[in-house]
């Protein structure tokens, strides 16, 4: 049997999103191949193991009987050393969470360090693609298409200075956004002079890079990929908002967005966001599997909006059900995650460590 963390929770503002992710993945785990060990990480970064999973998934950590689980960072013997003085051997980690100390390579490292095979992408495909900044720099070096965009750093994305020196380069309206987060947190789409100062302001609050882009009036297409080097797309959707766009209300309320799959753009736009999906995917060496999304303008341009290394996996997202839609259900979907993992850590085992 193969002994699987199943780490949820995490320190960002998406910790409920992930209790929700956690909850599909649980359910879809194959209990006859592994045994799902419950790590939650509390939003101050304790590491707990839950007594009851279903409680914790449901209740939340704070509010299920849990005792400390430490990791013990041995490649030799990679496990959780608990508070009851046992210890938990472990063969692989699946982390479902999402946003910052989740997505972005640093639960990656770690679990590298510790020698533990993981679903997802590693390091660097992780932090890249956290980094609104380095994640577009990439594609634009691979020459994947998108809109155009600015980053301000530090004292220059704030005040007069910083508002100019958008309006020099792009026409309203523009999306500012926190380089760093993600489920739509700190970003505003400001229509005039009066709105970006405002929006400025407050994505600097929460980093201190901050990335303004020309707005899209394109459709909203999603494309989920699943495999390391061998990559394959699933279907593509189209997500309707309720709102101006698809901002943390959309995204998170029940009713408050529709997901068409397959999207209604054609079989030859269906073809080349999927190639697109996967060349993005490829271009930030991610493996395991992503979501990518896409705006699909009017002259009939795709451009790459961004990739959600650990996409949403709630019963109602859309990576599930861009893979259901394709012929892959939800337990041949986790399935396959985890023996992505296991296969990138063999073929790691063969790579040269000498010199
Ligand atoms: N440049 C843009 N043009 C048009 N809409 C955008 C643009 N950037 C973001 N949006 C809207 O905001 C939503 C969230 O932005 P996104 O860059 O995907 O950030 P997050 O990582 O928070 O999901 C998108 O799904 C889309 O509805
Ligand atoms: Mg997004």
């Amino acid at each position: 049997m193969l002994q699987l963390a199943l780490i949820f929770g995490g320190r960002s503002a998406e910790h409920e999103i992930s209790l929700a992710s956690a909850r599909f993945v649980a359910a879809m785990l194959d209990r006859e191949k592994c045994d799902v060990i419950p790590v939650g990480i509390a939003r101050d970064g304790r590491w707990l193991q839950p007594t009851d999973l279903e409680a914790a998934l449901r209740d939340g950590l704070d509010a299920t009987p849990a005792q400390a689980a430490h990791l013990v960072v041995d490649p030799a013997g990679p496990g959780l050393q608990l508070a009851d003085g046992s210890f938990q051997p472990l063969d692989f980690a699946f982390p479902i969470m999402h946003g910052t100390f989740a997505e972005d390579g640093t639960i990656q490292g770690l679990l590298e360090m510790a020698g533990l095979a993981y679903a997802g992408s590693g390091v660097v495909g992780s932090a890249v693609g956290m980094d609104k900044e380095l994640m577009k720099d990439v594609f634009a070096a691979r020459g994947l298409p998108q809109v155009e965009y600015l980053v301000l750093r530090d004292a220059a994305a704030r005040g007069a200075a910083a508002v100019a020196a958008v309006e020099q380069r792009l026409p309203y309206p523009v999306f500012v956004k926190p380089v760093n987060l993600g489920s739509s947190v700190g970003m505003t789409k400001a229509h005039d002079h009066a709105e970006l100062g405002a929006a400025l302001e407050l994505a600097a609050s929460y980093d201190r890079k901050v990335i303004v882009e020309a707005s899209s009036p394109g459709r909203e297409i999603e494309c989920a990929v699943l495999g390391n080097e061998d990559a394959r797309a699933s279907v593509a959707g189209e997500v309707i908002p309720a709102n101006e766009y698809y901002d943390y209300e959309a995204k998170y309320t029940e009713g408050m967005m529709s997901f068409v799959i397959p999207a209604d753009i054609g079989a030859g736009k269906q073809a080349e966001v999927g190639e697109l999906a996967v060349a993005a995917f490829a271009a930030l060496d991610c493996s395991g599997f992503a979501r990518c999304d896409f705006f699909l303008e009017d002259d009939g341009r795709v451009l790459v909006n961004e990739i959600n290394t650990i996409p949403g996996m709630t019963a109602m997202s859309g990576f599930p059900r861009l893979w259901a839609a394709t012929g892959v259900d939800g337990r041949a979907l986790v399935d396959e995650i985890v023996q992505l993992g296991l296969r990138r850590q063999a073929a790691r085992g063969s790579v040269r460590t000498d010199h």
